[in-house]
């Protein structure tokens, strides 16, 4: 049985249709990427599933349960998580209560309660805190736990978003461009990370543009054009598909 999957999902903007009469599925302890080009319908199809959209048409399926139109915080519940393409850090605060945020966030739909919860939060709950300090640790952050998150340097930040969903204890989880805007050392660390989060047993679906790290990373890819499949398989099968040379111009 697979952990996700998408049967005949549709959506559309007006007249955009962002995504069209798409099927795949995830199966469980796999990494996944999702690639295709600016416009391709990438994050409306992480929107779809994390329940930010409604489909037009069509199912998605986690665990064989339909999803399609449950809620965000419902979703989270049921253990899927995410980052976003934009950095989604509270500069204010340390880094370690950023995570704690990510833990807090799927029981409680407010961002703001939330926050104003934190303070309560982080006195009485240290459990949590030694939760999110080992997390930290996996993302490679351990010796910035109470670092103020707005000192910290842009590949650190994508990194502490990353420790953020996993506070929520996902099964799945979707990172939505993660080595957008970093160097080839911190993409090197993105990379590391997402093979530490994989053999900790969360399922990982990757949307990136860095075809060196999809192709090294993924167990599986698939291929969006125009909203559509355009191609899916190993990174070895796609690199070869005649119609991904031809809309990547070979650059695969
Ligand atoms: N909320 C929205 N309202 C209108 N159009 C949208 C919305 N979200 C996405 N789109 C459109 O859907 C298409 C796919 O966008 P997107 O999923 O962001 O692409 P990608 O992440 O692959 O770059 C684009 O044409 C975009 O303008
Ligand atoms: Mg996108």
């Amino acid at each position: 049985m697979s952990l996700l999957r998408v049967e005949n999902l549709s959506i559309h903007f007006g007249g955009v249709q962002a995504i069209q009469d798409l099927d795949f599925a995830i199966d469980a302890g796999t990494i996944h990427s999702i690639i295709g080009p600016n416009g391709a319908g990438k994050t409306t199809l992480f929107n779809l599933i994390t329940g930010l959209y409604r489909p037009s048409a069509g199912a998605i399926y986690l665990d064989d349960v339909q999803i399609a139109g449950k809620r965000p915080h419902d979703l989270a519940r049921m253990g899927l998580s995410r980052t976003f393409q934009n950095l989604r850090i509270m500069m204010n605060m340390t880094a370690v209560e950023n995570v704690m945020v990510g833990r807090h966030l799927h029981l409680n739909t407010n961002l703001l309660a939330c926050m104003l919860r934190l303070p309560m939060i982080v006195r009485g709950d240290r459990a949590a805190r030694k939760r999110c300090i080992e997390l930290m640790d996996m993302v490679g952050l351990g010796a910035d736990i109470d670092a103020d998150a707005g000192t910290m340097p842009y590949g650190a930040l994508k990194r502490l978003e990353i420790a953020r969903a996993l506070a929520a204890e996902p099964r799945l989880l979707l990172l939505d461009e993660p080595a957008a805007g970093l160097n080839e050392r911190e993409t090197k660390e993105i990379d590391d990370v997402i093979v530490a989060v994989a053999r900790s047993g969360v399922t990982v679906v990757l949307v990136e543009h860095d075809m060196k790290l999809v192709m090294g990373i993924s167990d599986h890819i698939l291929v969006l054009d125009h909203g559509r499949k355009l191609a899916q398989g190993t990174p070895e099968e796609v690199r070869n598909n005649p119609a991904v040379v031809a809309a990547y111009l070979g650059n695969v």
